[in-house]
């Protein structure tokens, strides 16, 4: 390095530092100890501040700042990698009496040598293995198959429970093992957006945090508040800090001690942890939390139960997969039985029928239960559900009761099946039911009112025209007012209309009325969805099996909504990833008088229905690009939106026709084989300013 720079650079250096370490700081503070030290504005300032310095000296970035917290970099595929200490398993019972065993097994291997176990929470999430060198996060990798998991670092940094640099005290060299879960709340609210966006909600919380980690934005990941329950810390056994003599190395022979060391350098340890001296202590945790586990933010399946003592893990060993001086014991799903007082049907936006048992309330795992789905009328067949039935309800580590069978003991010997509905219990249409499908649908789109209400909820959601002030209830009651019956009618309302309008709240209790701010804001975000490109009205139209992708894609093919009208089902096919179904099912859409007058409704409103030429200059004019790498000054979407501006074009794969490989660091070296193999010239992100007359 010369002198300039090295004047120029060591302010840069000195601050990126104090940043650093002021933000992890009020990080610290405000996952692990609920404390907010400043303002989120002050919070963001200080972050950008530190992403502006880290843009502008790349080389100065800590491979662990804060800022990788937000994610941005993008995986393409999941590195594996072999575990350093195979993650090995626990052998795991619902019997008490099998637990009775392990400890006096237990007892009788160690003889007289003094020891205790610990009791702990069973998570029940994806387990993971974060890697720590120097007090700094290298590597988070999966389970996986116990010996081989999936290098998941990027995502893993953008969980806030895991720390990325340690404080205080640690050992040089070690593995923090834990399991990543979804907390309830925050996973309802995702699952609710998912749905409120039209993608599919996720089963449980387990799925959803085990598909965050896999997710190839980490900025994605980054939005979803997943947490880190750390329960192990592996060591080698010759680890020098083992044997320093100081207080850590007390802390590092027992397990306990660890994962509170743990705690003191910034892990989240959970608190429900318990040295217990004997059999009937372990008992008397498990009964407990069989009943409280109801009441913790997260899921748990089970207990765990440790002998504390490091050291004499090694003379009880290891059977084939799993530990001797470990096991777990899983908590049985809880059931009961309780009658069947009546069926009641509900109608979702797309006019599918959902059965739902409404049940003699019963109290189950914490809370009463009194409605659980029937799924569809497959399900009542299968299950053979018959009037005045009593259910078998169950609920497993999860929060949704499941109905799992009749109660056959508690079954009237004259009972007869439940009879499915015939009619839209909404609209009163006769319920059809395909060929092969399991389930009843309303055909009656345009009259019926979930329908139509469940289609201006897509309409307005965040990634269709993203009107935000319009919430459910107020569109439920626009729609029951009489204001609103199609999406077209949004662009029709006035001030006047709404201010005053009264709205129930979700649970339906309180009333509020939309007061002149309000009618003001809603009115605001309608005029400003007239400028939403024409994909994303594509999208909100809601026409089936038409997602955001598609929407995409018809938009670019078609260029505009008339050529899109008049498309013959053949024609439509022809589009990347729309099949035939897809293409029959447009076709149909637009062949309809109603979708017609609709989109010419929507059209005179002022909508956008073409997709707009926005191209700057035509440096690019006729040369196609393929994109590889990690880019400085854009992202890989930005760079990509760039060349279109530029009038190039942009492609997926190298072929003969591709005129430039556009690689920015880390390119795939698949891709530069490629690349060299057909004499594609392969230009950097400096290049690539300079052709576009922004060097
Ligand atoms: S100890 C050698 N403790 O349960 C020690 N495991 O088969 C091995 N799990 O998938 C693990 N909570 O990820 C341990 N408090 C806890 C745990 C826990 C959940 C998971 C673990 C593994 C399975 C054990």
């Amino acid at each position: 390095m010369d002198l300039f720079s090295s004047i120029d650079v060591e302010p840069a250096r000195h601050r990126i530092e104090e940043l650093t370490r002021l933000i992890d700081h009020y990080n610290y503070e405000y996952y692990m100890n609920d404390t907010s030290l400043v303002s989120d504005f002050e919070f963001d300032a200080l972050l950008r501040e530190l992403t502006d310095l880290e843009r502008q000296y790349p080389d100065l970035a800590m491979p662990n700042s804060p800022t990788k917290r937000v994610g941005g970099e993008v995986t393409k595929t999941f590195r594996h990698v072999t575990h350093r200490f195979p993650m090995l398993s626990l052998g795991n019972t619902y019997s008490i009496e099998e637990i009775v065993d392990f400890e006096s097994r237990t007892r009788k291997l160690l003889g007289d040598t003094p020891f205790s176990y610990t009791c702990e929470l069973k998570y029940d999430g994806v387990a993971i293995g974060l890697t720590y060198r120097h007090g700094q996060l290298v590597q988070a990798v999966t389970r996986g198959n116990g010996a081989v998991g999936d290098d998941i670092t990027t995502n893993a940094r953008t969980i806030n429970t895991i720390p990325l640099r340690l404080r205080g005290h640690y050992p040089d060299d070690f593995e923090a093992r834990g399991e990543v879960v979804f907390p309830f709340n925050d996973f309802e609210a995702f699952n609710r957006q998912r749905e409120a966006d039209g993608e599919e909600p996720f089963a449980n919380p387990r799925n959803a945090a085990s598909g965050s980690l896999k997710l190839q934005d980490s900025a994605e990941c980054a939005k979803r508040k997943l947490q880190f329950c750390m329960y192990f810390m592996m060591l080698p056994d010759d680890a020098p800090e083992l044997s320093a003599g100081d207080e850590l190395a007390s802390q590092l022979q027992s397990h306990l001690g660890r994962l509170q060391a743990a705690s003191q350098m910034g892990f989240k340890v959970q608190p429900y942890i318990k040295e217990c001296k004997d059999i009937d202590e372990i008992r008397e945790y498990i009964d407990y939390w069989d009943t409280a586990r109801w009441e913790l933010p997260f899921a748990i399946d089970g207990i765990v139960i440790k002998v504390n003592q490091v050291a004499l893990w090694d003379s009880l060993g290891l059977t084939a997969k799993s530990p001797r001086w470990a096991i777990a014991y899983k908590f049985k799903a809880q059931q009961v039985s309780t009658p069947l007082l009546s069926v009641s049907y509900q109608v979702g936006r797309t006019g599918v029928v959902t059965p739902v048992a409404n049940l003699e309330p019963v109290w189950l795992g914490g809370t009463t239960v009194k409605r659980a789905t029937l799924v569809n009328a497959d399900f009542i067949e299968k299950m053979d559900i018959r009037e005045g039935d009593s259910l078998l309800v169950e609920k497993g580590g999860e929060i949704i009761p499941k109905v799992v069978g009749v109660d056959l003991t508690r079954r009237q010997p004259s009972a007869l099946p439940v009879q499915y509905v015939t009619h839209c219990p909404e609209c009163g249409s006769r319920l059809v039911r395909a060929e092969g499908e399991a389930g009843y649908y309303c055909p009656n789109q345009d009259q019926c009112p979930p329908q139509i209400v469940g289609r201006l909820e897509h309409f307005v959601s965040r990634k269709a025209m993203d009107i935000d002030s319009l919430g459910s209830e107020r569109l439920e009651m626009l729609y029951q007012k009489g204001l609103v019956h199609d999406i077209a009618d949004l662009y029709d309302l006035t001030r006047e209309q709404l201010v005053g309008l009264e709205v129930l709240d979700k649970d339906g209790l309180r009333k509020a009325s939309i007061q002149e701010k309000g009618a003001d804001n809603i009115l605001s975000a309608i005029a400003a969805s007239r400028q939403v490109p024409f994909e994303r009205v594509l999208f909100a139209l809601g026409i089936r099996y038409v997602g955001e992708v598609g929407a995409k894609k018809l938009a670019r093919y078609f260029k505009n909504i008339d050529a899109l009208m008049a498309a013959s089902v053949e024609e439509l096919a022809m589009v990347e990833d729309v099949g035939t179904v897809t293409a029959a099912v447009v076709y149909d859409f637009f062949q309809s008088p109603i979708h017609r007058q609709l989109v010419e409704r929507l059209r005179a409103a002022g909508l956008q229905f073409e997709v707009e030429n926005r191209q700057i200059s035509s440096h690019l004019e006729g040369k196609t690009f393929v994109v590889s790498g990690v880019f400085s000054r854009f992202s890989r979407d930005e760079i990509k939106a760039s060349i279109e501006l530029h009038g190039g074009k942009v492609s997926g794969s190298i072929s003969g026709k591709t005129d430039y490989v556009l690689a920015g660091e880390k390119m795939g070296p698949e891709k530069l084989k490629k690349a060299e193999k057909l004499g594609v010239p392969i230009i950097s992100e400096a290049d690539y300013l300079a052709m576009i007359g922004e060097e």
